[in-house]
């Protein structure tokens, strides 16, 4: 497969509308897997649930956030990444916490679509100073999300091995092709990260040959006790648990499907 670097692609949004598939634990992993080994990431919490800003404690109401830039792109303000930011939540990491809560009450429905091509330009000239912008997104379906999927060039599909898991993807699949018509350009659907997976379980196979039908690569990232751990005490892999077995897979996907 052509990695994300070969192909020129930097602005990727985790994505998945089943909640609790690991986008927030993948999103921290490889964002701060990439960081660690030299790349400049901005992570950006497109859930107003802030699950990610809050693992980075950084809870962002009543400062520079997310929301706030939504409102300054609506408000035509000429916008610059440093005020919105926080500054190396980690060594190489960035954040854009996610601020209000109730951002999807704020914004009408064509607010948001008018939105996508500013945010898309944000996150195109941010990447003059990050290599990568990664995009934590809620696993509601949305106007809200479908902001963060069109201003996005690829997606990262996080899912559990579940029969459900199959209908999701194929939703999934034409939403990322009427973005990709509605923007004109298009909008990769690039890995699929089997999350939690175990590998005594014998209907995975099955499932392998039922993913293998949409035709994008596919990663597994084994079920790890590390990750909810972690993911309690604000301690990424790297940092937690880096000889474990669900790092050298994160390590995997970052190698093959971001760097390679
Ligand atoms: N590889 C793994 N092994 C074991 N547990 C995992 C793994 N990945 C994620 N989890 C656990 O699954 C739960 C959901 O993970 P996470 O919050 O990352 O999912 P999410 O898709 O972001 O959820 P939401 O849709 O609510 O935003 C967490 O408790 C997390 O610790
Ligand atoms: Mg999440």
């Amino acid at each position: 497969m052509p990695s994300l670097r070969e192909l020129g692609l930097g602005v990727i949004a985790i994505a998945n509308r089943k909640g609790g598939v690991g986008k927030t634990a993948s999103a921290i992993s490889i964002g701060a897997g990439l960081a660690k080994i030299g790349q400049r990431v901005l992570l950006v919490d497109g859930d107003p649930q802030a699950n990610m800003s809050l693992f980075f404690a950084e809870s962002g109401i009543g400062r520079s956030d997310f929301s706030n830039l939504l409102n300054d792109l609506a408000a035509g303000k000429k916008v610059s990444p440093e005020s919105y930011t926080r500054k190396r939540v980690r060594r190489g990491l960035d954040l854009l916490a996610a601020g209000d809560p109730k951002l999807r009450f704020r914004f009408p429905e064509e607010g948001l679509k008018a939105l996508i091509k500013p945010l898309f330009d944000f996150f195109t000239s941010v990447r003059t100073k990050y290599n990568w912008v990664i995009i934590d997104t809620s696993p509601s379906h949305g106007p809200l999300e479908r902001l963060l999927l069109s201003a996005s060039e690829a997606l990262v599909v996080p899912l559990e091995f579940q029969r459900f898991s199959v209908a999701g993807l194929e939703t999934l699949v034409s939403d990322a092709a009427e973005f990709s018509r509605e923007q004109g350009r298009n909008i990769r659907l690039h890995a699929l990260l089997f999350t939690k997976a175990e590998n005594n379980l014998s209907r995975v196979d099955a499932y392998r040959e039922v993913f293998s039908a949409f035709r994008v690569p596919v990663f597994e990232i084994c079920r790890s006790e590390y990750i909810p751990r972690g993911l309690e005490r604000s301690r990424t892999i790297w940092e937690s648990a880096p000889r474990s077995y669900a790092a050298r897979d994160y390590g995997r996907i970052i190698e093959k499907a971001f760097l390679e």
